[in-house]
């Protein structure tokens, strides 16, 4: 906008609205008010509607005129000549009666060009302060109205608040705002500054700005939010769209409506990472029931599982799932952080199983003979090794062991799918060694102090 044609056309029109016909109404004015002493120009047949308006300017409804106009000359016959005094520097006329805004750092466009008349009618108007407008109508004679367009329009900009948040005049903010950051927005959302206030994480963009998510006027989605989880947070997180965009296998939790919020609060948590729950417990709060899988096969209920199989493993008992899985998603099975075999015969590589030995030894199956790098040991053969460290159909850890939790020692487990079959594994232990009959071969016996010769 041309701030310089604003003034020079109001004084223009003005001008010629003055100069074209107020003659005779001011001569009656004159006549007419026994009221005030004075000259007065609002008389029944002249200005009669001035002062009627639900809110009258001070000076108008005190008769006035002259403070502003200057004294008028009549020419009754020559209505052409007379000089009803044209408002000259409108701006400095209301100072000498209004005090002077203090001119803050920001000062709106108008306002700094003495623009006054351009909200405000110096006589009076339907509206309070003599506004030209009502509410936002008065910001949208110059402004965008399309920012209230959005789907979701923000309560104070609906109503047409405008000037909750912005000095129509002068401030000490930026945009004409009162506040600053978070606390424009806390001058009303009490409930959120004390959430934050007390919260031990907060979400950093939410302790600096909460307009890099939400539009303070209207937005498309719900909450004016810029766009949903998880557009919204990826946008940021540059590394987690990395990370997802290459995830071959996707975590269900994020490919729900909510994604990112199923497990996060977009703002404030007393857990780090912002979590909604402690980890485990997030995870049981959908895991505590059986999924199915688009293929049709089930995902297990783990908190079933972890009820009746009372010896959990270690990271279980420390409550750390994702020490395991990545909840975000992986390139491995089962979101696994680490590759581990899907099947029960794999051929041995050691990095086929680098999510177990993320924690545990890799010595216990790369060496054929041990005194001390297992327990699983016949004398002093390597168990691990004779069943795993295998060309072709190494077993792989699933053979015997439970990974969640079981109810035998070491994990084992009590039973191994085995195609269609579920074949059981009978294990027993004793303070030396131990022994199994499992459906594949009959019972073996190892013994680590006295090797066991198994027929
Ligand atoms: C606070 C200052 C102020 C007072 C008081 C005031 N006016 Fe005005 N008036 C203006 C300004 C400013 C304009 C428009 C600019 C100009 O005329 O140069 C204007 C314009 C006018 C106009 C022409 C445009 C229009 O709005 O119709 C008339 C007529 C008018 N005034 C009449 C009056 C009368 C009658 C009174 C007293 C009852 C009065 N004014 C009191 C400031 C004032
Ligand atoms: C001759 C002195 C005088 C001039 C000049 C004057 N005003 Fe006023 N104005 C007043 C008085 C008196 C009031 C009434 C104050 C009250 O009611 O508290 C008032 C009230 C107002 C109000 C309403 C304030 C409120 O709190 O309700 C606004 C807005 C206003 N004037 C704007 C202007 C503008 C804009 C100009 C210049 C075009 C101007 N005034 C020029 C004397 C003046
Ligand atoms: C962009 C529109 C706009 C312009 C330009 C503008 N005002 Fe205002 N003014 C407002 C609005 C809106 C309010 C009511 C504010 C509120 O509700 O808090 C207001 C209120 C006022 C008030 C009464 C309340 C207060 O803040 O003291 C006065 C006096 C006033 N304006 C004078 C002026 C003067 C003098 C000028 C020119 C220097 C001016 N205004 C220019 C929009 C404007
Ligand atoms: C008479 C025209 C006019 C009216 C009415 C008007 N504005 Fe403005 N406003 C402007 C101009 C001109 C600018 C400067 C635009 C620019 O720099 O791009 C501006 C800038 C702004 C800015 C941005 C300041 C910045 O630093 O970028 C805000 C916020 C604003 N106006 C809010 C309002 C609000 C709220 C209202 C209603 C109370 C309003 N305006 C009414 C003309 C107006
Ligand atoms: C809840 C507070 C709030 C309300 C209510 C509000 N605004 Fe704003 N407005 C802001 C904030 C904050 C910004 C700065 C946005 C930014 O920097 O990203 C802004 C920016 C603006 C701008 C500058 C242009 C822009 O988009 O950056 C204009 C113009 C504006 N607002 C006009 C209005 C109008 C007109 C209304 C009433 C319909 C209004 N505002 C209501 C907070 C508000
Ligand atoms: C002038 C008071 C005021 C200010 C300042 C304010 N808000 Fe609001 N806000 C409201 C009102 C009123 C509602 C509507 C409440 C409702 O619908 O329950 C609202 C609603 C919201 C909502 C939607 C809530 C819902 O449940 O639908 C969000 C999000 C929001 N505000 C964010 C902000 C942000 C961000 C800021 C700062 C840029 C801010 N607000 C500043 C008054 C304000
Ligand atoms: C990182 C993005 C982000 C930032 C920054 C952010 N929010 Fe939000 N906000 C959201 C999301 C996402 C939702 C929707 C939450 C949901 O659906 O559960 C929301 C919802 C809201 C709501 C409505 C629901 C509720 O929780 O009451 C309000 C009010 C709100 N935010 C205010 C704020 C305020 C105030 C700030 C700054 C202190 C802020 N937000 C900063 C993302 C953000
Ligand atoms: C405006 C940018 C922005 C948006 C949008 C955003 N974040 Fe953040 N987020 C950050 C920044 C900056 C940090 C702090 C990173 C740091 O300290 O290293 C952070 C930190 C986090 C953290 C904690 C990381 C840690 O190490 O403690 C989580 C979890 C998080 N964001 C999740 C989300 C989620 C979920 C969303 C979407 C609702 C989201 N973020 C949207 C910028 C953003
Ligand atoms: C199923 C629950 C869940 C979902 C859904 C989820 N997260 Fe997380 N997120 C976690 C857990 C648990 C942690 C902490 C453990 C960790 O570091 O992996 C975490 C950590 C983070 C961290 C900080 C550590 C890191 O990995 O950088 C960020 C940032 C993060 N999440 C962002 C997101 C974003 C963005 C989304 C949506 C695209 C999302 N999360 C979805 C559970 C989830
Ligand atoms: C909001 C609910 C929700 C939360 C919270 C959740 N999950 Fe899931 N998870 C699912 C759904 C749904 C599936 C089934 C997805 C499918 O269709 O493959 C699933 C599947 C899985 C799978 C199997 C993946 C596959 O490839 O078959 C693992 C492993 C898993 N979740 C681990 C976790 C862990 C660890 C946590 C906690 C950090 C967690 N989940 C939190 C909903 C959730
Ligand atoms: C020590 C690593 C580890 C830990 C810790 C762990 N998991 Fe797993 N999880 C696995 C492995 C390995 C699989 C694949 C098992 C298989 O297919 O035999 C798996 C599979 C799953 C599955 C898919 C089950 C199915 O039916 O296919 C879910 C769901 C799951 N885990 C959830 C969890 C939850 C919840 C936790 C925390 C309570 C957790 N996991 C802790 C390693 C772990
Ligand atoms: C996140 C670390 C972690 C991962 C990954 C992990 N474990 Fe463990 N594991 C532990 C901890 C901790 C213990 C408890 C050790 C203790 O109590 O001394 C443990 C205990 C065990 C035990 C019982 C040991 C004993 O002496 O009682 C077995 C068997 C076992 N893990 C097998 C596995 C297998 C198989 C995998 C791969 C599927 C695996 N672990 C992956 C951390 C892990
Ligand atoms: C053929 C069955 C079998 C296979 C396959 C197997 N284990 Fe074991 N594992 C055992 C038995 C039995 C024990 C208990 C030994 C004892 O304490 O008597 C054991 C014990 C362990 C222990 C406890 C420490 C130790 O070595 O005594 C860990 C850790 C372990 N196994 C990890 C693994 C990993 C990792 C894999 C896959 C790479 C794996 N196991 C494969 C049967 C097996």
């Amino acid at each position: 906008m041309n701030k310089k044609t604003i003034p020079m056309l109001f004084l223009f029109i003005i001008a010629v609205i003055i100069a074209s016909g107020l003659s005779e109404k001011t001569t009656s004015a004159q006549e007419k008010d026994v009221q005030k002493p004075k000259i007065s120009c609002i008389t029944a047949q002249c200005h009669a509607t001035m002062g009627k308006e639900k809110f009258v300017h001070g000076p108008v409804s005190a008769g006035e005129c002259t403070v502003c106009h200057g004294e008028v000359s009549k020419h009754k016959d020559k209505p052409e000549q007379n000089k009803f005094g044209k408002v000259k520097d409108v701006a400095n006329k209301c100072y000498s009666c209004h005090e002077k805004f203090k001119a803050k750092k920001y000062i709106h466009s108008p306002v700094e060009e003495g623009e006054c008349m351009a909200c405000h009618s110096p006589h009076g108007s339907q509206n309070k302060f003599q506004l030209l407008a009502k509410g936002s109508e008065l910001c949208f004679n110059c402004h965008d109205e399309g920012m209230v367009g959005g789907a979701f329009v923000h309560g104070p900009a609906a109503v047409g608040g405008c000037v909750a948040c912005h000095d129509p005049h002068t401030a000490d903010y930026a945009k004409n705002l009162k506040e600053e950051g978070p606390s424009l927005c806390y001058m009303c959302h009490v409930d959120k500054a004390e959430a934050i206030h007390k919260a031990e994480f907060v979400h950093k963009p939410v302790a600096e700005k909460c307009t890099s998510c939400h539009n303070p006027h209207s937005a498309a989605k719900q909450f004016m939010l810029q766009s949903q989880s998880p557009a919204l947070c990826l946008d940021c997180h540059k590394d987690k769209k990395e990370q997802l965009s290459t995830a071959s296998v996707k975590h269900g939790a994020m490919e729900t409506e909510r994604s990112c919020l199923n497990c996060h609060d977009a703002h404030v948590s007393n857990i780090a990472k912002n979590l909604l729950m402690e980890p485990m417990d997030l995870c049981m709060s959908c895991h505590d029931r059986e999924y199915k899988r688009n293929n049709g096969t089930a995902v297990m209920n783990i908190s079933k599982w972890l009820k009746e199989n009372t010896d959990h493993h270690g990271p279980i008992k420390q409550k750390d799932c994702s020490g395991c899985h990545n909840p975000h998603g992986s390139a491995n099975f089962r979101i696994l952080r680490n590759p581990y075999p899907p099947t029960f015969y794999m051929p041995f590589s050691v990095d086929n199983y680098n999510l177990c030995f993320s924690c545990h030894e890799k010595t216990i199956v790369l060496n054929a003979e041990t005194t001390k790098l297992t327990n699983f040991r016949n004398g002093n053969d390597n168990l691990h090794f004779t069943h795993v460290n295998k060309a072709e159909k190494g077993r792989t850890c699933r053979a015997c062991h439970e990974t969640h939790a079981s109810n035998f020692p070491k994990h084992i487990r009590e039973a191994v799918p085995f195609g269609a079959w579920d074949l059981p594994v009978n294990f027993q232990k004793t303070d030396t060694g131990g022994s199994c009959t499992p459906g594949c071969h009959k019972i073996k016996k190892y013994d680590r102090v006295k090797k066991e010769i198994n027929g």
